[in-house]
């Protein structure tokens, strides 16, 4: 069993421009540019970047919701940058994506009961009503959720919590690669440290590999292992979290680092209990 779950070689990808050649032929323009990553089994990797500069793509890339125009990725040393899809279909459920709003994978229609359990059914995993019933209260307790909340929709849930769903939701089949695409972005500060938290736990809990996506370094530093920074399609940097932040070796990485302010805090302060950390928040599913 190799050490890297997922291995990108001159990845690349092109998006046809608005504008076509004299002769109709579309355009394009590259958004992915020759990327070589290495994502180590068990590990979380952040990618950041500014806006544009090609994180959500790359990570629809990984996870092979787009297809690559150039170079190659490998997923548990399968070639799957051109698989068809149902070659593909086996390999979907090990491999998930949550969105920053969880709105577009939750139906506003359909009860949680329904929403978290439907990969199940798609897959043939569920065993009737009562079955579903059971696994989507599993998988609410999984993320910290009321069990009783089979029955809600949606809107009846808080953002932090829509965005637990969201997870719950990306967990039922038990993938083991995660792509978590700026998941925590619009929640305000003390439920985003909740959803880290349960991000970090879970992690460990299901020995998940993440890639984490985030403009915040902040975020990136308490979270992830490794960083990959982008910069136009490109990466110009990946290391180690520590190393990164102490001897970035790229200019841009540097400038990165300078432009966002970092708030003071230890690279630990995840692993407090919630109750130190927001004692008006304690036993809340934020
Ligand atoms: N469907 C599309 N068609 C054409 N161009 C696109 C499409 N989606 C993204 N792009 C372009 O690809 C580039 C990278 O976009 P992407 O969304 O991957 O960036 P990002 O790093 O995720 O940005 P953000 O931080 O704002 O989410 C941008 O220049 C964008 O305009
Ligand atoms: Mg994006």
């Amino acid at each position: 069993m190799s050490e890297i779950l997922l291995r990108t070689g001159q990845l690349g990808f092109a998006y046809p421009a608005r504008s076509t050649s004299l002769f109709g032929k579309p355009v394009m323009r590259d958004v992915i540019k020759s990327v070589d990553l290495a994502v180590p089994r068990g590990a979380v990797l952040g990618l950041v970047g500014e806006s544009g500069s090609g994180k959500t793509t790359l990570g629809r890339l990984l996870v092979r919701l787009l297809e690559p125009t150039s170079g190659g990725i490998q997923f548990d040393g399968v070639e799957i940058s051109h698989l068809p899809e149902a070659a593909l279909r086996p390999l979907r459920a090990r491999i998930q994506m949550i969105f920053q709003d969880p709105q577009s994978s939750l139906n506003p229609r359909l009860p949680l009961a329904v929403t978290l359990t439907r990969q199940l059914e798609v897959y043939g995993r569920l065993k009737g009503r009562r079955d579903r019933r059971d696994r989507a209260a599993a998988l609410l307790d999984l993320v910290g959720l009321p069990t009783a909340f089979v029955d809600r929709y949606p809107h009846e849930l808080s953002g932090g919590q829509r965005q637990r769903a969201g997870i719950a939701r990306a967990l039922a089949l038990q993938p083991d690669f995660i792509v978590a695409d700026e998941i925590v972005s619009g929640l305000d500060v003390s439920t985003q440290a909740h959803i880290l938290m349960l991000l970090k736990e879970l992690r460990t809990k299901l020995g998940l590999t993440v890639v984490f996506i985030s403009h915040d370094l902040s975020v990136v530093r308490v979270l992830c292992d490794e960083v990959a920074i982008l910069r136009g399609g490109e990466v110009v940097e990946h290391g180690q979290v520590g190393r990164i932040f102490s001897q970035p070796q790229h200019a841009y990485t540097r400038q990165l680092l300078a432009a966002i302010p970092l708030p003071d805090v230890e690279p630990g302060w995840l692993d407090d209990p919630p109750s130190r950390q927001h004692p008006h928040q304690q036993g809340s599913a934020a």
